[in-house]
């Protein structure tokens, strides 16, 4: 990868003007010959920049001159340049062409920084807390219309009421539906709430998760961690694929802890997905094949929307982040609480999330995983193809034997 020497390699010539044409694509004007072209004069690239004009900005045209105005309208001032050229991003040569902007340290508000997400709706499981509820504050404030997927309603209307008062634009954006996905029926209930008052899906984020619980089973005789983090999040997307619209986007948190499980093709079946008893089960064991089920889902789903213009996206967020994730035992809250001073704080974790969700040049890439706001490796495992498949039958198989067959048109997805 390239990286600039240094900060300045990016500056102009003297008597060089960077302009923006009406697409968005950037051009540099050289005051001295008066010749205009598409390559930046000095590092020989081309730029282009987003749709959309940052938050609280207007794009005018000056009644006197004709010409085009900016005007933004928080800090009551206007100019000629587009606002857009601070933003402004590098022409990928291919689409996995992208340069590091952010890094461990980033914030999902500095991913965020610029951008106006109004008119966008994302769909965010467990954002009442902890990461989700992070993911969703940064999205909101950016216009963004967010739909908390929680099965603690008084939690969210709690986390929702922060979002409004710390916001400064007026706007009732958040919204919440119970979803509860230790429960079947109650996903199918919350999908109903959520298709009578949307008719598009933007981003889709399966942020909701358990780690370190003693075995249990669901009302639907799954193995609890298994049902929740993987099992009820690809029922949810499966249903909601009508939804999902040319440009949307998928995004499944999943963890590093992945890398850790011990499912493989030879093993993969029912009984080691949920165990039926708890002779077979360890609590840490169940997360990490939880999260393997997440990236091998994300891979699979990726495959089946390419050709829809639907990205997907599969993540590590950080290293035992301080949320409520190790409310299950007192020695893992005493490890997390432990580390906290070298780690993520919520915001920092939230910001692949809101990388994946929104970055403007991830645009055509799908099928990816991600760590510190970048492209990582996932496990060898996590990307068997034939894997990744027959965890998508076995899903179907296991979800028709407590739903019908008839109640999944998974098939959808192929329409
Ligand atoms: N924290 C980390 O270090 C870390 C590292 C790697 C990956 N992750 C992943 O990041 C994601 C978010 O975790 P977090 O750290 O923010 O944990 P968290 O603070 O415990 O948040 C988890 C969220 O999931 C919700 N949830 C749990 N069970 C649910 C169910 N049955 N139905 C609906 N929602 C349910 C929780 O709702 P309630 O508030 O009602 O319980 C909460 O909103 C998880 O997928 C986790 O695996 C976290």
């Amino acid at each position: 990868m390239n990286l600039p020497e240094s900060d300045s390699e990016d500056e102009l010539p003297p008597g060089w003007e960077e302009r923006v044409t009406v697409d968005g694509s950037v051009f540099y004007a050289n005051h001295l010959s008066k010749a205009t072209q598409w390559t930046h004069p000095r590092t020989g690239k081309k730029k282009r920049v987003s749709g959309d004009l940052p938050f609280g900005w207007e794009r005018c045209i000056d009644k006197n001159s004709g010409k085009v105005i900016y005007v933004d309208h928080e800090n009551r001032r206007t100019t000629y340049t587009d606002p857009r050229l601070a933003f402004a991003v590098e022409e990928k040569e291919h689409p996995n062409d992208y340069r590091q902007r952010f890094d461990a340290s980033s914030t999902a508000l500095q991913v965020l920084h610029g951008r106006d997400l109004n008119g966008k709706v994302a769909l965010i499981t467990g954002a009442n807390t902890g990461i989700g509820f992070e993911t969703a504050r940064s999205l909101a404030k950016h216009g963004c219309t967010v739909i908390f997927g929680c099965r603690n309603l008084a939690s969210a209307a709690e986390a929702i009421n922060r979002i409004k008062e710390e916001k400064q634009v007026a706007g009732e954006n958040c919204v919440s539906f119970h979803l509860d996905l230790a429960s079947l029926e109650s996903v199918t209930h919350f999908l109903n709430q959520v298709k009578a008052f949307y008719k598009q899906i933007d981003i889709l984020i399966l942020n909701a998760g358990v780690f370190g619980l003693p075995y249990s089973k669901t009302v639907d005789g799954f193995e609890k961690t298994f049902q929740v983090n993987h099992l009820a999040h690809f029922y949810l997307t499966l249903m909601l694929r009508s939804l999902l619209v040319m440009g949307s986007r998928v995004v499944v948190v999943s963890s590093e802890s992945h890398r850790f499980a011990n499912l493989t093709p030879d093993n993969l079946s029912m009984q080691t997905l949920s165990p039926d008893s708890s002779s077979k089960y360890w609590d840490m064991m169940a997360y990490n094949n939880s999260k393997l089920c997440n990236v091998l889902f994300a891979r699979q789903l990726a495959k089946n929307l390419q050709s829809f213009g639907i990205s997907v996206f599969s993540l590590h967020p950080g290293n035992m982040v301080s949320s409520n994730l190790a409310r299950n035992w007192w020695l893992y809250r005493m490890f997390f609480a432990l580390v906290r001073p070298f780690t993520k704080s919520l915001q920092q974790a939230a910001s692949t999330t809101v990388y994946c969700a929104t970055a403007l040049e991830l645009m055509g890439v799908t099928g990816v995983y991600f760590n510190n706001c970048f492209r990582c490796e996932e496990s060898e495992m996590a990307k068997n193809d034939c894997f990744a498949e027959a965890l998508w039958k076995m899903s179907e198989e296991m979800l028709g034997n407590v739903l019908g067959n008839n109640a999944l048109t998974v098939k959808n997805l192929e329409e």
